[in-house]
């Protein structure tokens, strides 16, 4: 029988480990994001939602300064002194939850005095499902609600980004932890990163439902293509003269072509293009129509392949065989250089895609893709 990963399951394997009851569990989503990728750092819109497979962070809390955390998922127990003078160095994948200790610490003022952490999850790593967001929203509301910090939701999405670019090292945006944070069952999230601005969007997916195929190749934001990524961006905005890629409208297209050199206006040119999709998104959406859908998906998914380069052959094949054995969009989703792609199919034809895209995965030679549908859930929450 598979392992149920719930918050009573993480309790007592807290109780187990540490010998005493938490204090509470509170958990947190992964995303998956529909449309409205590498935008967030670029003031744009995107478009996740938060999916049913969460993060558990059963809690207790200690006197000695010191914080304890382990994981079902990896051996051992981390210990670090937050009681000391210096800031502790913090490695490996504790950085994602002692990362939110030290931020949220630092955020509110409040000293640690000390917890003992352990975690659950079912949010498949390097998947491009955001396990990192998933891990520090639940790590940061429990804090928040321990503390009574009162800090927003927002806050809180924020203050989870910034342990991941300043303790984890990843130069990413605040997309995944915003999905995290504000997901609401049947919906996605609709995020203006320049406003911040968020509205939840009913999906009415009906008979259709969001298809994952995790190709399993692992990738890293802390390392390479993403951050190169994030540099050209920032190379435009500072040759264009604007404050961000948010002020370069498609009409602004041509004059930018002609200050930028080739592949920095490849990128940008993904980013302009891309917000007026998820705006053409949310409307499609909202008036069920599957077949415009269908084709911002697959726009979204060329950008991202030809201008934006962050597609593999295998996100491109998953994209491409559930496309030929009857999805009705398709597009790699998340960071990129590997991960997962999403689809939407309808319940019926759900079985007879999973079968072809793995057929189409062995015969090119690539180890299977790990498959499963994900539905639109809540986001954080306290749930003991
Ligand atoms: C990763 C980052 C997000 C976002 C996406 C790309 O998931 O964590 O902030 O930039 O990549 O859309």
């Amino acid at each position: 029988m598979a392992l149920t990963i719930d918050a009573a399951f993480a309790a007592r394997n807290f109780e187990e480990l540490y010998g005493y009851s938490p204090v509470g569990v509170w958990s947190a989503p992964g995303r998956a994001n529909l449309i409205g990728e590498h935008t967030d750092y670029n003031a744009g819109l995107v478009l996740p939602f938060a999916i049913n497979r969460r993060t558990f962070a059963a809690i207790g809390q200690r006197t000695d300064g010191t914080v304890r955390v382990a994981s079902e998922g990896f051996h051992g127990v981390i210990e670090v002194d937050f009681g000391a003078q210096s800031t502790p160095t913090l490695e490996g994948w504790s950085a994602y939850p002692l990362g939110v200790v030290q931020v949220l610490s630092e955020l509110t003022g409040h000293a640690v005095e000390g917890f003992d952490i352990y975690l659950a999850s079912d949010v498949p790593t390097g998947a491009g499902l955001s396990s990192s967001a998933a891990i520090e929203c639940a790590v940061a509301i429990a804090l928040n609600d321990i503390w009574d910090a009162g800090l927003s939701r927002s806050d809180i999405a924020l203050a989870g980004q910034r342990a991941e670019n300043t303790v984890v090292g990843a130069p990413t945006g605040f997309m995944d932890q915003f999905a995290s944070m504000f997901g609401e069952p049947d919906s996605a999230i609709f995020l203006d990163c320049r406003s911040m601005d968020v509205r939840a969007v009913p999906l009415g997916l009906g008979d259709f439902e969001v298809l994952v195929m995790d190709t399993q190749e692992k990738h890293s934001h802390a390392t390479g293509g993403y951050a190169s990524r994030r540099k050209a961006c920032d190379s435009a905005v500072d040759v264009m003269g604007v404050s961000t890629l948010r002020d370069i409208t498609t009409d602004m297209l041509n004059e930018t072509q002609q200050k930028l050199d080739e592949e920095t206006f490849r990128r940008v040119k993904h980013v302009v293009t891309e917000n007026v999709r998820v705006e053409n998104a949310v409307a499609a959406f909202g008036a069920r129509d599957f077949e415009a859908i269908g084709e911002l998906f697959a726009a979204s998914h060329a950008s991202m392949r030809d201008d934006f380069e962050i597609s593999t052959p295998a996100l491109d094949l998953a994209v491409e065989s559930s496309l030929a054995a009857g999805a009705v969009a398709a597009r790699m989703t998340g960071g990129g250089f590997g991960g997962a792609a999403i689809a939407l199919v309808a319940s019926a034809q759900v079985p007879e895609v999973m079968t072809a895209v793995a057929e189409a995965f062995t015969a090119a030679g690539y180890q299977p893709p790990l498959q499963f549908t994900v539905v639109p859930s809540q986001g954080a929450r306290r749930d003991i």
